[in-house]
Parts: structure tokens; C-alpha cells; sequence
């Protein structure tokens, strides 16, 4: 059993660490584990906010009842239905029957797709909406999309909170360091950024809208989901949200590269030593077959500059490229500046693919691709050097 952190007066966290998923939504990596949050205020009502992945603490009752004794739940706040937050909304409704589930009329239709009927509990609120639990008052702000439709967020006011559901949140048990009064930012900026991008990217616009309606609060602490609590470093974190939901970007470099027998790779590594060459400095290579995908997004939201190598593979580029490539469609990130590179033997086809890509994400191609026909000789590989050059060029004045 964890320790339950004491937030402010009379509000408390109940973080859970998952050091043992392999992977968040069985897609993401996460080596570095999850923690699950959940938060009680205990006032003259007591409420629950959110709760946890189902099964991932079997004391987690016993921890809520160390809060509240053995008074009753009054209100289990729900601000996101995905299962990592209401796993045990059945496990709280079995132990206080009488417990109101204060949520909007979207979440209700993904309440009862989980629960069935839940009219004997449900409280509805609307954005705007607020409730008084005694010194603490609640004001609920619907957030669309951020990152379920039915998301919202909960403002409580006397200690500035905002409740934030997965906005703020990040990969990375908390290690003891449940809030930022004993971490720092920099410690989880990496697994943040892959947080954000793998799972909220897509809808970086409700982001941008969420921030512009909540931005007349006063918020001294995020209380995210996943990851510390932030107060010290809120206004980091904040800005962190901020940037990466403009699709804003680093002024750096990847090299994102698919090869069966290194042909490709090694026009991928004369790309790079090239760049270094020019004095262009930090420049991440990747292999698509070795890196996961989710680390390759997050790199891709990092860096200005994507250069994206394929061999040809059959009549298409290789595989788990196209699927980099499909992912960033769909993920819909604007503003970068691109090149193309790569191998093939007969017809081609991996460069060829490579090209809809460009044409699809709408990104801005620095050079045209250079394409070559079997090994990375060195007569082949100095048909990069004006790629190179060109990329070069484009980062030094972009600075
Ligand atoms: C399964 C497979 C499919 C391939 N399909 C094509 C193709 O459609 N067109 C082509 O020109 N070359 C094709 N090739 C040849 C490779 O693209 C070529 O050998 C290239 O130089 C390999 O680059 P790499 O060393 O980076 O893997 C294929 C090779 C394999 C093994
Ligand atoms: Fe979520
Ligand atoms: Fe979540």
C-alpha cells in the first residue's frame, strides 16, 4: 500500500505506481511504468476525483477510507471514463451505494456502455456548473476532446486547483517524488513529450482551446492523472502543454531510416555525418525496425527537421516506415520541413511512397529526394552531399 499525499488542507492524492504493464493502452512502451491518480477532498461532503486503473491497487478502498474514515462518499467526481481513470468506479458504487457520479451528459452515454443504467447515481453538471462541499467549491469546465469527448476538467477554488484529467499528465511512476516540491520537470520532460504526443497528440486544437478557456483561473497546482502533482513547475508544464499542442518544434534534427541489408542505413549515417560535418549539432539517427514507434513520434514532435529514409519493398516503402508515416497522418502534426531519401534494386517504390506522404501531411520538402540503385558506394553516397548541404543550409538559417 502507498502513502496518500497531502495536496492542501483536507485534499489528498492517491497515486498508484504500475512499474508492471509492458504497455500503456497495450500499444505504448513504458519502461519507466505509469502511476494512475486519483484525489479525495475531505470537507463537511467528501468526493472522490477519478479513479484508477481497475485492479492496479487491491488496497485502493482501504486507502480512501484512511481519508475519510468511516464517513460516507458523497460525490465521485468522473472527469475521464478511459478505464485507466474508471476501473473502479464499480469497486466505489458496490462500497458506497449512495455515491452521486458527478459527470456531463456525454459522459453519461460512455458511463452506461461500461455500467448500464446509472440514473439512480448520476449528478449531471454542465460547463460552468459548480458544487460546494463545504470550504470547497468545485467549478466544472467542460474540455472536449482532451483527450475523450466527454473529458472535463474540475477547477476547485479556495486552493486553486485544477483537477486536470490526462492534460499535464505524463509517462513515469512518481518514485516517491508524488509532487514537484521534491522533482523537477526536466526529470520527466522526455516521457511527457512521448505521453503527449503517443496519446493526446492528435488533438492538439480542443488543447489550444482547453488552455484558452481556462486561462482567466488562477492555478496554482495541476492535479494530472498521470505522473506528480505540479505546482512550483506549473507554469512550465503549462508551457510545455502549450508548445507541443502548436505542433511548435526544436530547431534540431532526426533521421528516421527503414533498411533490410543497410544500404539505406548507411546513406543514413553519411546524411548525419554530413550535418555534423556542416556544424549542425544533436542530430538523432533512428532505425524504424529497432526504435518503437512510440518514441518516434515524440522525436518527430521534438524536431523541425524529419529526414525519412526507405528501402524499396515491394513496390512500396518498408512496412514499419509506412506505418510511422500513416501515424503521423492521423496524428495531423503540422510545421515540419522535410527530406527523402533511399534504396531499391529494380522498380523502386520506397522513395515513391514516401513522396504521398509529403504531399499528404502537407509538410515543406527542403530538397528533392535522392533516390539510389543498389549499394551505398561511395560514389552513391556523394549523391547525398547536396541533400546534406541543403539541410544544413535550411537549419543554420532557420536560427
Ligand atoms: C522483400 C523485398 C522486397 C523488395 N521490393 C523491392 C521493390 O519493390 N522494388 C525495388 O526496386 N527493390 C525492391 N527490393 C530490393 C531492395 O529495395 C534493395 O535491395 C535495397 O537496396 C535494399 O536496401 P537496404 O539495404 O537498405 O535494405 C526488395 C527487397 C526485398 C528483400
Ligand atoms: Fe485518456
Ligand atoms: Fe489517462
Amino acid at each position: 500500500m502507498q502513502t496518500n499525499i497531502s495536496i492542501a488542507e483536507g485534499i489528498y492524492m492517491i497515486g498508484v505506481n504500475d512499474r508492471r504493464t509492458a504497455l500503456f493502452e497495450n500499444i505504448w512502451p513504458i519502461p519507466h511504468g505509469v502511476s494512475y491518480n486519483s484525489y479525495v477532498i475531505c470537507d463537511e461532503k467528501c468526493a472522490l476525483l477519478d479513479t484508477i486503473e481497475f485492479g492496479s491497487e487491491g488496497a485502493y478502498v482501504d486507502r480512501i477510507k484512511g481519508i475519510i474514515g468511516d464517513r460516507n462518499l458523497d460525490y465521485l467526481i468522473v472527469n475521464h471514463m478511459e478505464p485507466d481513470h474508471s476501473g473502479e468506479i464499480e469497486t466505489i458504487l458496490r462500497r458506497y451505494p449512495s455515491v452521486k457520479l458527478v459527470a456531463n451528459k456525454q459522459t453519461r452515454k460512455i458511463m452506461e456502455g461500461y455500467f448500464g443504467d446509472v440514473s439512480t447515481n448520476f449528478m449531471e453538471v454542465g460547463d460552468g456548473d459548480k458544487l460546494e462541499l463545504g470550504k470547497h467549491t468545485l467549478h466544472f469546465y467542460l474540455t472536449p476532446w482532451v483527450h475523450w469527448p466527454e473529458t472535463m476538467m474540475t477547477y476547485e477554488a479556495t486552493e486553486k486547483i485544477l483537477f486536470s484529467a490526462d492534460a499535464f499528465g505524463t509517462f513515469g511512476v512518481t518514485d516517491g517524488a508524488a509532487t514537484d516540491a521534491l522533482t523537477d520537470v526536466e526529470v520527466y520532460e522526455e516521457e511527457m513529450r512521448r505521453y503527449y504526443s503517443n496519446i493526446v497528440g492528435k488533438y492538439g486544437m480542443m488543447v489550444q482551446k482547453a488552455l484558452a478557456k481556462l486561462s482567466g483561473l488562477d492555478v496554482k497546482t495541476l492535479c494530472p492523472l498521470h505522473g506528480p502533482v505540479w505546482s512550483r513547475q506549473a507554469g512550465e508544464v503549462i508551457g510545455l502543454y502549450d508548445k507541443w499542442s502548436r505542433g511548435e518544434a526544436d530547431n534540431s534534427a532526426v533521421i528516421i531510416y527503414a533498411s533490410m541489408y543497410n544500404n539505406t542505413a548507411h546513406m543514413a549515417n553519411h546524411i548525419a555525418d554530413c550535418l555534423a560535418e556542416q556544424g549542425i549539432k544533436g542530430v538523432k539517427v533512428y532505425d524504424v525496425s529497432k526504435t518503437h514507434l512510440s518514441y518516434l513520434i515524440s522525436e518527430i514532435w521534438r524536431c523541425r527537421y524529419v529526414i525519412l529514409g526507405s528501402c524499396a519493398y515491394n513496390g512500396d516503402m518498408f512496412p514499419l516506415m509506412e506505418l510511422l508515416c500513416n501515424s503521423m497522418l492521423h496524428y495531423g502534426l503540422k510545421n515540419r520541413d522535410l527530406a527523402l531519401f533511399g534504396s531499391y534494386s529494380f522498380n523502386g517504390g520506397g522513395v515513391r511512397a514516401l513522396k504521398k506522404f509529403a504531399e499528404a501531411s502537407g509538410w515543406n520538402m527542403i530538397c528533392d529526394p535522392v533516390e539510389v540503385a543498389g549499394r551505398a558506394t561511395p560514389e552513391n553516397l556523394s549523391k547525398f552531399n547536396p541533400m546534406a548541404e541543403a539541410i544544413a543550409e535550411k537549419i543554420k538559417n532557420d536560427k
